[in-house]
């Protein structure tokens, strides 16, 4: 935990993948915000004061109490003073996000849509509106109102023009049984081991959100190494998730217990391997590579034959960079087409170099090319 009391900036995060730390600042997350190099971070995380208004002790049918949020840092004198705390923190947030950075605000039908027309004053442009409809939501205890069962996530770029913010599409939609992925996320509560307790047995914290609700969250809106601050940290779950995935972490948290809990907590993530985390490429994102270039690279040498996989065919590869079948000359996809008989072919999954070990595909040479380009 790092007591930021003597307003030193925060230095610019280095945002390689080995190099990804986590930590939490102890203060007011306006102040300390403020401290951050203006445009150094990658995404924003929110889980803000809900201003719940709660009268009174919250009371089950049976008289029994309701363990809810009823915490002095919840409590605002007017909708006003929460206004003005909510733009407060999100002019801090603003100033310290990249230009293509993205925002993300959890809230209830309490405070939302005061914070999403503020975000929109503001020149937030709104994405989505993602609903977290929880498998096991608390009852309405006096039965007067619907079960609240859903909680809405604001999903907002820095402003309208912003371009080249992170959405893992292809990876979500891959994810999901490759079908686009959806705004309504059905996802429990955090309860069982997951939910932080102190000796006492009682919840450290009353609003701690679940893990599985911020790995969605990372997982569509940034890159591993990417830097990911949350100005509400409470218990850390926003640390602990990014920290397992890969991407550095500051949190600000103005109450020392849960900062301690949350530091504690982090401590023991471990990140997930390297290559789980590898960001989601599809073949058209690839870079390309031309033929030519294995012949550049001596990966393979004018003169060699590439064959079919049954090595039943063989066609010589030319300097120049096309392949010759017979007497008829053209690409590597083009030869294999005429080799098959079809009308196209996909070269690079069709040809073979023979190797010591056997035959081998010549897109995994090519993998390896985009391999040392990614490494670059
Ligand atoms: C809704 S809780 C966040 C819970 C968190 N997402 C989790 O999973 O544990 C809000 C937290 O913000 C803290 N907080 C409230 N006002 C703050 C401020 N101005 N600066 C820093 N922290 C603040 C509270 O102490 C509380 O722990």
């Amino acid at each position: 935990m790092v007591e930021s009391r003597r307003g030193a900036s925060a230095r610019a995060p280095r945002t390689n993948f080995e190099s990804a730390s986590h930590r939490i600042v102890l203060g007011d997350c306006v102040a300390e915000m403020s401290k951050l190099q203006a445009g150094s971070v990658d995404l924003v995380f929110a889980d803000p004061p809900y201003n719940l208004q709660l009268k009174g002790d919250l009371k089950r049918p049976d008289e029994s109490h309701v363990d809810a949020v009823n915490d002095d840092w919840d409590k605002f004198d007017s909708f006003s003073a929460y206004d003005d705390f909510t733009r407060a923190w999100l002019l801090a947030a603003r100033r310290a996000m990249k230009p293509s950075a993205t925002i993300w605000v959890i809230g209830s039908y309490h405070n939302i849509f005061r914070v999403g027309a503020i975000m929109q004053d503001l020149g937030f442009w709104l994405l989505n509106d993602i609903v977290w409809r929880k498998t096991n939501p608390m009852p309405n205890f006096r039965g007067r109102r619907f079960t609240n069962a859903h909680e809405t996530m604001i999903w907002a770029a820095r402003d309208e023009k912003a371009k080249g913010y992170t959405f893992n599409y292809e990876a979500l939609k891959a994810a999901n049984e490759d079908v686009q992925a959806r705004s309504d996320w059905l996802i429990p509560l955090c309860t069982g081991e997951e939910r932080l307790k102190g000796a006492d047995g009682k919840k450290v914290h009353p609003t701690q959100k679940p893990e599985g609700l911020l790995a969605r969250v990372l997982l569509s809106s940034s890159k591993p190494g990417d830097l990911v601050i949350d100005p509400f940290n409470g218990t850390g779950t926003t640390g602990a998730v990014a920290k397992r995935l890969g991407r550095s972490y500051i949190g600000f948290e103005r109450d020392k217990a849960y900062a301690k809990a949350a530091e504690m907590r982090i401590a023991a993530v471990e990140p997930l391997p390297e290559d789980s985390l590898a960001p989601f490429m599809t073949a058209r994102e690839a870079p390309r590579v031309a033929f030519s270039e294995l012949i550049e690279r001596g990966m393979i040498m004018p003169g060699t034959k590439l064959f079919d996989a049954k090595k039943k065919l063989g066609a010589l590869v030319r300097a120049d960079g096309a392949i010759m079948l017979g007497d008829k000359v053209g690409s590597i996809h083009r030869m294999g087409a005429v080799a098959q008989g079809s009308a196209a072919c996909n070269g690079w999954t069709f040809w073979h170099v023979e190797t010591k070990k056997g035959l081998k595909l010549i897109d995994e040479l090519r993998a390896e090319i985009r391999a040392g380009m990614a490494a670059e």
